[in-house]
């Protein structure tokens, strides 16, 4: 191993930055050559290289995004796309490549790697965290963290003015990030895609918490609750909307929808994530160096693993039941 590249894929997470730095130093500490791609895989069949030194990723550990950039590349998903990327990491001489991302972009990674002899290693990079094989990918402790400001902010409110308020939290497939986040920020219902909810329950709790005594209620709700609630409205919109205009509709009480969007992908990493991106990263460098291929790294009971990236992708990693039933016990 002399050449390694690198690029950040998918969905951009508080961390990727501390995670390159670490690719980049340790890489050059062991001897190696380190190329930064720009804008993932659509860089990488475009040839778009940086060579990176270790004053190439000064100042950086602390900035949220990925100063590589970040696309979802169609073209990557064809053989032609991913024939035109490993053309050009030999023509630069690179025989390893990291990948950091989520699950779409690992899946390009395992093509990738079986498709020719260039080494891969993937490092889970997602506010989702909604990747197997590991306890935690990059980024999301930073979202987790931005959901909870947010939530209390909105509290405020919500208790000043007696009113219902629901908020909506990224995962378009995962409800990892809104179940956590829920936990942590006391909501009274958090509705994810992972478990079927009914509408009335849900507005049969809201009452009765007011009849108790409460000021206001929170409702989190995953961007992606999909088939769990049906609606009539624009389905480019969403679903957090018509969930609060139905439960106006249903108990008379006056709500309030925030939808957090992309404020909650940005944002100054947390130590927590640092230290992740950095210990993953060295790893990373680490797999490389053994000549071994395909796999991804990841922390498991503050471990650092490794695993085959198949495994990652075809394996389902399930939200816990328990803490689900536990945020609904401690909500009553
Ligand atoms: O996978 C990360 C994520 O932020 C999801 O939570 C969200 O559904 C999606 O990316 C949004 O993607 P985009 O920024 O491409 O709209």
């Amino acid at each position: 191993m002399k050449k390694v590249a690198v690029l950040t894929s998918g969905g951009d997470a508080p961390g990727m930055n501390a995670a390159i730095r670490a690719v980049v130093r340790k890489g050059i500490y062991e001897g190696l050559k380190i190329i930064g791609v720009k804008r993932g895989y659509a860089g990488l069949i475009e040839g778009d290289f940086e060579p990176l030194e270790r004053r190439s990723v000064a100042d950086i550990i602390h900035r949220g995004g990925t100063f590589l950039r970040s696309a979802r590349s169609e073209e990557f998903r064809s053989k032609e796309g991913r024939r035109k990327a490993v053309e050009q990491l030999k023509y630069i001489g690179a025989d390893g490549l990291v990948i950091i991302g989520g699950d779409g972009s690992f899946k390009g990674a395992q093509l990738l790697g079986e498709e020719s002899d260039i080494k891969t290693v993937g490092i889970p990079g997602t506010i989702d965290n909604d990747i197997a094989c590991t306890d935690y990918s990059i980024g999301y402790d930073t979202a987790l963290n931005t959901i909870l400001d947010a939530m209390n902010k909105i509290r405020d409110t919500a208790t000043s003015h007696e009113r219902t308020f629901v908020i909506e939290a990224m995962g378009r497939h995962s409800g990892f990030l809104t179940l956590m986040s829920g936990l942590a920020g006391g909501a009274e219902s958090i509705l994810i895609p992972e478990f079927d909810f009914d509408l009335d329950q849900v507005c049969q709790k809201l009452e009765a918490g007011y009849e108790r005594g409460k000021l206001h209620s929170i409702i989190l709700v995953a961007e992606g609750i999909g088939d769990n609630f049906q609606t009539s409205r624009d389905l480019n919109e969403s679903k957090a909307f018509a969930l609060g205009e139905e439960i106006s509709k249903r108990i008379g009480l006056e709500t309030r929808v925030t939808v957090l969007g992309h404020l909650q992908r940005g944002g100054t990493p947390t130590a927590q994530d640092r230290l992740l991106a950095t210990r993953l990263g060295a790893a990373a460098v680490d797999v490389l160096l053994t000549g071994e291929t395909n796999k991804m790294v990841g922390v498991i009971h503050d471990q650092i693993e490794v695993a085959e990236i198949e495994e990652a992708i075809e394996s389902q990693k399930d939200v816990d039941e328990g803490l689900y039933e536990l945020a609904d016990i401690l909500s009553l």
